[in-house]
């Protein structure tokens, strides 16, 4: 049987009866077979954080995670899991994720998964993004590919990206699962050199699957070579677990626009006042 190259999954709604990811835990065990089959070695767990429907508290996901752990052990599935949140981005996301009830990669404090409703970008989006920044939390955003403002005007991203931001795509954008035009921005974006990570956003055993990351690399791989594709399916999620701040790619097309150094202050009330 053909060994996958080894990939670590930064997003993935595995815990079970959380979210709208798995049900129960024979489901969350389906699919940790599926991402151990798909070469992952572990798994960010991500539980939806204040959502409007799951609220998802820290410590009821360590609880859920400890669980699982056990079950994976009793089961023989070779497969690391850690805490973390899909947490989306609303006014009380820094307040949340400074006091802890919002978990932020791997506990650590230092990275958050933070996610935009699909067809917009939320009033005072940028507000947000600058108060984590300035409490020293990466945000990460999730999936922007898959939001329709940010599609239409990828400036808006690139500027969040030169404040500092992380971008993760989802697995399934890339393989060509969600069809020919998220495919082509997803690439676009890697060659933009915007990318930092790729990760499942698994719900089930099949389809929505742990496994489709495998799937993904391997289209990355052909794309921007080898390295790049180990970079983004598995030095930087160990990094975002350590703590570590995430490499970016060299870019190899001239974007359509640039992300530049600039200063995400002045989104903060009082300085819009001052300026
Ligand atoms: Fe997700």
């Amino acid at each position: 049987m053909r060994q996958e190259p080894a990939v670590f999954d930064a997003h993935c709604h595995i815990l079970p009866g959380l979210d709208d990811g798995a049900h129960t835990f024979e489901t969350a065990i389906e699919m940790a077979g599926a991402a151990v089959a798909g070469g992952t070695r572990g798994i960010v767990c991500t539980p939806h954080h204040l959502n409007g429907v799951y609220k998802n508290p820290g410590d009821l996901v360590r609880h859920a995670l400890a669980d699982l752990r056990r079950r994976l052990s009793d089961a023989e599935i070779p497969l690391d899991l850690f805490p973390g949140a899909e947490i989306h981005l609303v006014p009380e996301t820094p307040s949340r994720v400074l006091d802890g009830s919002a978990l932020t990669y791997n506990d650590r404090g230092k990275a958050a998964l933070v996610e935009l409703p699909k067809n917009a970008v939320p009033r005072g989006a940028e507000v947000i993004l600058g108060q984590l920044l300035r409490h020293g939390i990466t945000p990460v955003i999730a999936h922007p590919e898959r939001n329709l403002v940010l599609a239409r005007r990828p400036q808006r991203l690139a500027e969040w990206i030169g404040w500092g931001c992380k971008v993760q795509l989802t697995a399934q954008s890339c393989s060509g699962d969600f069809g020919e035009r998220l495919q082509g921005l997803s690439r676009r974006w890697l060659e933009s050199g915007w990318v930092h990570l790729i990760a499942s956003d698994a719900h089930r055993p099949t389809g929505r699957s742990p496994e489709t990351l495998s799937a993904a690399r391997t289209r990355v791989a052909a794309w921007l070579g080898e390295d790049a594709a180990t970079l983004l399916t598995l030095d930087n999620p160990r990094r975002l677990l350590d703590g570590e701040d995430l490499l970016a790619l060299a870019p190899c097309v001239t974007a359509e626009t640039t992300p530049t150094r600039n200063d995400w202050l002045r989104f903060l009330p009082w300085q819009r006042r001052a300026g």
